[in-house]
């Protein structure tokens, strides 16, 4: 069973062993290079070595002993030099692709390889108290593409936002507010407020020492579990909870759960007793605990005052994660800056002794930068805020939408606006490898020619109309024959949609959603090519076309499947 290219293969295997030439731990099968014209290639040598006879004469004599059964997706076997080649049969291949996507629908391009294990996924996790700006909108959206690709990889997945809800910073912002007031707003607003708190109390307390010892007193009260700081800290989470989510929902993002920081406050003590019990973290001169592994930077996991810090709280997370979770994978999505920490964390767990069989992965990424390469900051004043940044980028949307679809009605027009983008923005941060930094450029994000979500949109949305045209025709796709569908550009498009699976894999293995924008981007190449050279609607005979429509509607749904792993709707029309 499987999908068609993994069934090939296993054709391919089988075919191979059945000649009884090969032992079978040396039936390996691998992808030519591109100049080579077949799919697949079994490589003699090690075969011909082991028995002892010449590479070129074994592959020649292995040809012609190759008898694949009649319904095999295997086409042409050929010999050059120690190469064994294999192409697919063109017209069973078309059959089976267009059959799968039909049947398997929303679930083309899934597999279960990752079926009765679990992956944790942190991703997302701004600081309370802040507004979310433009870095934390890289790991909301390169985390929530990975949570789609590893459901899609069959994997249990758990996508936990690690919320900045704990520290010292908040001895300031409880003093802030009690001293000046709450925010009196909702929304971003109330978290432009809160930030302003947090501001001015800093400043005053520059001049007024008192001030300070304010800050600390409300720091230990929360940490003490004083009843009035943890109503205002509550409160302030709430507040900054319900600000994030308006932000969470438009980009289609989805929590299992949202611990924070401050979930693990009652396990620090133990964390640090393990720490030094098992001798990963010894108590440095100036009484601080510290660890020093791997050749690594020296860092602290108890501050000489008893406190405990970021890292501390990292280490039960990750205890915590293992014995309610027990999962084969914790991934980080977390801005390249923090490499070391990560690297210290799991140098840290390691030698504690958890983790042995876990992958803990880092998924560094870059910093968004204006079209010329500036950082944005808020010392400088161009700093961007999620919000306004979605706002903005489906104000742009709708004003395209709006000249290229006036006969559409407005509030369809609305909804292709929010779809176009927010694709727009998650596209930009997806087609490309996380750690380049990105730029904010909307002509290159809302172009619908080039390599960006509108593209892949409107290449969606021609296939759907193309469709509709069909339906409004009376042309029908039922019977379609897609062994008709023998056209250079008919073949290419269909082996390219056979590879959705596999660009999953491969995402999976390299924490790369880019693998699969790449796909979806050739897709829509494919299909102008093909849409271009192949007359579909005029097709000569009604059964080509039948048999076109339905390599169109295989394109559509397979489009749609890609661009919901990378989290972006694809509307119906455009
Ligand atoms: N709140 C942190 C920040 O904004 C990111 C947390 C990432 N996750 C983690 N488990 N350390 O810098």
């Amino acid at each position: 069973m499987g999908y068609a290219l993994e069934r090939f293969i296993t054709e391919i295997k089988e075919s191979i062993a059945a000649t009884g030439k090969v032992p079978v731990e040396l039936i390996e099968i691998t992808t030519p290079k591109p100049n080579i014209p077949a799919d697949r290639t079994f490589v003699a040598f090690k075969a011909a070595k082991a028995l002892g006879v010449d590479p070129a004469k074994f592959a020649a004599e292995l040809a012609s002993a190759i008898a694949p059964p009649p319904d095999s997706l295997i086409g042409e076997v050929t010999a050059t030099g120690p190469f064994l080649n294999f192409s697919l049969h063109p017209q069973r291949l078309a059959a089976a692709v267009l059959n799968e996507i039909e049947t398997a629908g929303e679930a083309y391009g899934t597999v279960a390889d990752g079926a009765g294990r679990t992956v944790v996924i942190d991703y997302s996790s701004p600081n309370i108290a802040k507004r979310m700006h433009v870095g934390h909108i890289r790991s909301t959206i390169i985390g929530q593409a990975l949570v789609h690709i590893f459901r899609a990889l069959g994997y249990r997945v758990i996508g936990d936002n690690h919320l900045g809800d704990w520290g010292t910073q908040f001895g300031i912002i409880l003093a802030a507010m009690q001293r000046y007031g709450r925010p009196q707003n909702e929304g971003e607003a109330a978290m432009a407020e809160l930030e302003a708190l947090y501001a001015r109390y800093n400043a005053e307390m520059k001049d007024d020492p008192a001030l300070e010892d304010e800050a600390r007193r409300w720091s230990l009260a929360l940490e003490q579990g004083d009843p009035t700081a943890r109503e205002l800290w509550q409160w302030c989470v709430d507040l900054s909870l319900r600000a994030a989510q308006r932000n969470y929902d438009r980009l289609g993002i989805r929590f299992d759960y949202a611990y924070g920081e401050s979930f693990y406050e009652a396990m620090l003590p133990g964390v640090i007793e393990e720490a030094l019990r098992s001798e990963a973290a010894f108590r440095d001169v100036d009484g601080a605990v510290v660890a020093e592994l791997d050749k690594l930077p020296k860092f602290i996991i108890q501050r000489n005052d008893g406190g405990t810090v970021y890292m501390t709280r990292d280490i039960a997370t990750i205890k915590f994660r293992l014995q309610e979770f027990n999962p084969s994978h914790i991934i980080y999505v977390v801005d390249a800056r923090q490499e070391l920490h990560f690297r210290q964390l799991f140098a840290i767990v390691r030698a504690m002794g958890y983790a042995r069989d876990v992958e803990l992965v880092h998924v560094p990424f870059g910093v968004i930068t204006t079209p010329d390469g500036q950082p944005l900051s808020t010392k400088k004043g161009n700093m961007v805020y999620l919000e306004a940044l979605l706002d903005d980028a489906v104000a742009r949307a709708r004003a395209l939408v709006d000249a290229k679809s006036a006969d559409l009605p407005p509030e369809e027009r609305a909804a292709i606006a929010e779809a176009v983008g927010i694709g727009a923005v998650i596209y930009n941060d997806l087609y490309q490898d996380p750690r380049r930094n990105i730029t904010l450029d909307w002509d290159r994000m809302l172009s619908i020619e080039g390599n960006s979500a509108a593209y892949l949109q409107y290449s969606h949305a021609r296939c759907r109309s193309i469709l509709r045209r069909a339906a409004s025709e009376g042309a029908t796709l039922a019977d379609a024959d897609p062994a008709l569908l023998t056209h250079p550009s008919e073949q290419r498009l269909i082996r390219h949609l056979a590879r959705l699976h596999e660009a999953v894999r491969e995402a999976g293995a390299r924490y790369a959603p880019f693998v699969i924008a790449d796909w979806c981007y050739t897709t829509a190449r494919e299909f102008g090519i093909f849409f271009e050279q192949c007359p579909v609607l005029r097709a000569e005979t009604p059964a080509l076309r039948a048999a076109r429509l339905q390599l169109v509607a295989a394109t559509a749904n397979a489009l749609r499947n890609g661009l919901a792993l990378l989290g972006i709707n694809a509307p119906e029309r455009m």
